[in-house]
């Protein structure tokens, strides 16, 4: 019998769901127990249901599994990775934690909740202090535990190193957004190659204030959120994974480029110290040379976990100005939802 805990994965079949399973199909921690899907798929076989895009083994060794339906009334295990939809995510993530269940979600349904941790381990780890007073005030023996969405978790992950050192003022991000971040079938090919869409419904504004949220001081029982200036420009391009942010930073002090770099290069936080089983030896790579960090040469390095930042330069408006990149679906969506589940183990709330 193994000491693993039990899992479940809702929204298996989905673009994020197909990258928890492929995560979970052999962690030292934790073992698949249950898939789920919509009722569409419920009661077919994993092969049968989803179309496997992922590299490796095709459907990482579970293609006889039989699907569940979503619904919290069968059974599922006491961990539970939710790859679901934003509107569906708010009706049954909710059932899960009243049932018992710590709901690890990539949905935004509950990010902005001030009792739900929206937790990138290496920014704000302490965070995850806040599912005590959740439990309490919802009477849930369960919980739920967000991680960000994609674009703001990997600009979190340079801005939290430099809030620390010099404070963060103000904050200007431009992104290049992967097809994959609209799950499949996403957008059309038909409007997305050899184009760039400047729209994505509803980013900007998730990156405005799930930045201040990430970035605030936990107290207690709640958090505040940090004095942070942000605007986001989202722009959609063909790309298949991993997104491209230019970021302008205003930071106090007004540091030189050179301090930038020496604090990104020296960030070793609690994840790496902890020696997670999903964190990357380096939570940022640096890159020297001027054409990098690139999509197709960068970001399926660490398995997708680490942030590449490089042309770290003097910015004429705000200070500093530097490229950043990062996986959308492995760091921003189902890898960075199994390491908070391993923190979360690893801090006694499993
Ligand atoms: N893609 C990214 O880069 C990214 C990054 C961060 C966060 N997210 C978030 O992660 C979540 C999943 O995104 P995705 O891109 O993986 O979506 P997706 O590819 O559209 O997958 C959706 C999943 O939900 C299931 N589903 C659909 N309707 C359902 C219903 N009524 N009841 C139960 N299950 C249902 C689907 O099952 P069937 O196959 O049976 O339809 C499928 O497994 C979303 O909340 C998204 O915002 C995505």
């Amino acid at each position: 019998m193994s000491n693993k805990i039990q899992v479940t994965v809702l929204g298996a079949t989905g673009a994020v769901g197909q990258r928890f399973v492929r995560r979970l199909a052999n962690h030292p921690l934790f073992q698949i127990a249950h898939l789920t899907a919509s009722d569409r798929s419920a009661g077919k076989h994993y092969q049968d249901a989803c179309e496997w895009r992922l590299d490796g083994e095709p459907f990482a060794g579970l293609g006889a599994c039989i699907l569940e339906t979503s619904d919290p009334g069968a059974a599922f295990g006491p961990v539970v990775f939710s790859a679901l939809d934003t509107d569906i995510a708010r009706e049954l993530e909710p059932a899960y934690a009243r049932a018992g269940a710590l709901v690890f979600s990539n949905a935004a349904a509950f990010r902005m909740e001030p009792d739900v941790p929206l937790l990138v381990p290496e920014v704000n780890p302490e965070h995850l202090g806040l599912l005590e007073g959740q439990r309490k005030t919802r009477g849930w023996s369960g919980g739920i535990l967000t991680n960000p969405n994609c674009t703001t978790t990997v600009l979190v992950m340079a801005l939290a190193p430099l809030h620390a050192a010099f404070g963060v003022e103000a904050v200007l991000m431009t992104s290049m957004q992967a097809a994959s971040g609209a799950g499949y079938p996403g957008v059309s090919s038909l409007d997305l190659m050899g184009n760039v869409i400047p729209f994505i419904k509803g980013e900007e504004g998730k990156v405005e204030v799930e930045t201040a949220k990430l970035l605030g001081q936990f107290e207690g029982s709640r958090v505040v959120e940090a004095p942070v200036a942000v605007s986001a420009l989202c722009h959609r391009v063909p790309v298949l994974e991993g997104h491209t942010e230019a970021v302008s930073v205003r930071l106090k002090g007004d540091p030189s480029p050179e301090q930038v770099r020496e604090v990104l290069a020296a960030w070793k936080p609690e994840p790496q110290r902890l020696g997670l089983p999903s964190a990357p030896a380096l939570p940022i790579r640096l890159h020297e040379a001027e054409n990098r960090p690139q999509v197709r040469r960068d970001v399926e390095l660490d398995g997708g976990m680490s942030v590449h930042i490089g042309r770290i330069r003097r910015c004429p408006v705000l200070g500093i100005k530097f490229s950043l990149l990062g996986h959308n679906t492995e760091r921003g969506a189902a890898g960075g939802s199994v390491l908070n589940a391993e923190l979360a183990k690893v801090y006694g709330c499993l």
